[in-house]
């Protein structure tokens, strides 16, 4: 079944399942699968993407690729096309830009916007709306973009004015933030300079590795001990090309956690990407003594990939996850915390400030998800403790979702393992990043209801 996008809440339980057993690849990286669809539209020519995340929020920035100017096309499953309108060349929408649920899909492209001569007017659904924005504006606005049009506190919907010669400027991000650093960049690449983003902790570097991919310079050093500077020379000359998106770590992550948690289970996820910068789950999972092995490394577009076996694993054990850790798993402390339930001891996940503003306050989203399922946790500043019942969870919750498709899938994971059932409120979102997570959590062995 592929969720429905409809507004109807779609209610969905997960029950106890026997051992999952078998070999599934997830679905395309959604932080990649966004940027290819960019890139081509800044390029001549024909850019030919494999693989791409075919959810919904992916879906979103390749309707506002068209709206700026060029074709997008689908061939066969996963295979696009994109004939870009050229870096400088973009035309402004006639329409309002919807992003739906997209986070980063409506921040890179401001970031895109803002580096062309170009108005574009920027909206999502209710959880984008209640997003913090202001985080990107004002770096595009010190390159020269204008905000016309802003709701409450820098938040959607957004009229946005670009410049066609933005100022290479000097930015040193407030949080570690992928989305604020790519929007920069995205924005520095018509300047006429030299544009340079720094970060006191390194975030996922798709954006930068990507652009070099398609032949633009961009240079990284170590900044300040784990941090980095990363430096782009404006107006490159953009070369159209092929990009082979590898399966996403973050959806990966939870047929790899089911097995963890499920007696019995042995699941191979195959061509998963295994970028450092995104690996802080699995570095955490092996401290807490999972049986998680990394297969068959090998070299896939400029990103390394492998194949995950992962084994039913009785004797994980709480650990603590540090505060310096979270740019590289932030999208998988729900997940994390669900396992954390399983466990034996308390886990302390320290540093969870930017989780509260995510597609939902995951903070406390998680917090409520657990205690409706008999899971002690509590939350203490920024931190996190979740006390681990050292086995199966009672279950038998209802989770609100409050729109956010990992607190979704990860709540569903749990009733996998759990005494008694799951139920989520609404699985619609799980369409924006894995459409087809019931079939391939299904064809492992799961059950729904
Ligand atoms: C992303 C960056 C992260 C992450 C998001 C994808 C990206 O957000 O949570 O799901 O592709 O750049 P932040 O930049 O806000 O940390």
């Amino acid at each position: 079944m592929k969720e429905a996008s409809s507004d109807a809440p779609l209610k969905l339980s997960a029950v106890r399942s026997r051992a999952l057993v078998g070999r599934q690849r997830p679905p395309g990286d959604k932080s990649i699968s966004h940027r290819a669809l960019l890139l081509g539209l800044l390029c001549v020519g024909e850019t030919t993407i494999e693989g791409l995340l075919e959810g919904e929020d992916v879906l979103r920035t390749a309707e506002a690729c068209r709206a700026l100017g060029a074709t997008v096309t689908r061939g066969a499953a996963g295979r696009w096309s994109v004939r870009g309108a050229g870096l400088g060349s973009l035309v402004a929408p006639r329409e309002t830009l919807d992003f739906g649920n997209a986070g980063t899909g409506s921040r890179l492209m401001m970031g895109v916007v803002a580096g062309h001569p170009i108005a574009a007017r920027f909206d999502g659904d209710a959880s984008l709306r209640k997003r913090p924005m202001r985080r990107v504006l004002e770096p595009l606005i010190k390159q020269g973009a204008r905000v016309l049009e802003e709701h409450e506190g820098g938040r959607l919907p957004i009229l946005l004015q670009g410049s066609g010669a933005p100022f290479p400027i000097e930015y040193l991000t407030p949080v570690a933030s992928a989305q604020i650093k790519s929007a920069v960049l995205l924005a520095g690449l018509n300047s006429p300079g030299r544009t340079v983003v720094m970060e006191r902790e390194a975030s996922r570097d798709h954006t930068e590795k990507m652009l070099n991919h398609f032949g633009a310079r961009v240079t990284v050093e170590p900044y300040n001990g784990s941090g980095r500077r990363i430096a782009l020379e404006g107006r490159p000359n953009l070369r159209a090309t092929t990009v082979r998106v590898p399966a996403d770590p973050s959806s990966a992550a939870f047929p790899l956690a089911a097995a963890l948690v499920v007696p019995g289970s042995d699941v191979l996820i195959e061509s998963v990407m295994i970028n450092p910068l995104r690996c802080g789950l699995i570095e955490t999972l092996l401290e807490m003594g999972a049986d998680i092995t990394i297969e068959n490394r090998r070299g896939e577009s400029g990103e390394e990939v492998a194949d995950l076996r992962a084994r039913y694993s009785r004797n994980l054990r709480g650990v603590e996850v540090p505060a310096a850790r979270a740019p590289s798993m932030i999208d998988e402390y729900p997940i994390l915390a669900v396992i954390a339930a399983f466990a034996a001891g308390g886990t302390i996940m320290r540093g969870l400030s930017e989780l509260r503003v995510k597609e939902s306050d995951r903070l406390a989203a998680i917090a409520a998800g657990l205690e409706a399922n008999g899971v002690s946790c509590n939350i203490q500043g920024d931190d996190l403790y979740v006390e681990g019942a050292g086995g199966a969870v009672r279950g038998s919750g209802l989770v609100k979702t409050h729109l956010d498709h990992r607190i979704a899938m990860s709540f569903l994971i749990m009733g996998l393992a759990s005494n008694e059932s799951v139920t989520v409120d609404d699985a619609s979102m799980i369409a924006t990043s894995f459409p087809d997570f019931r079939e391939l959590m299904g064809s492992l062995g799961a059950s729904f209801a």
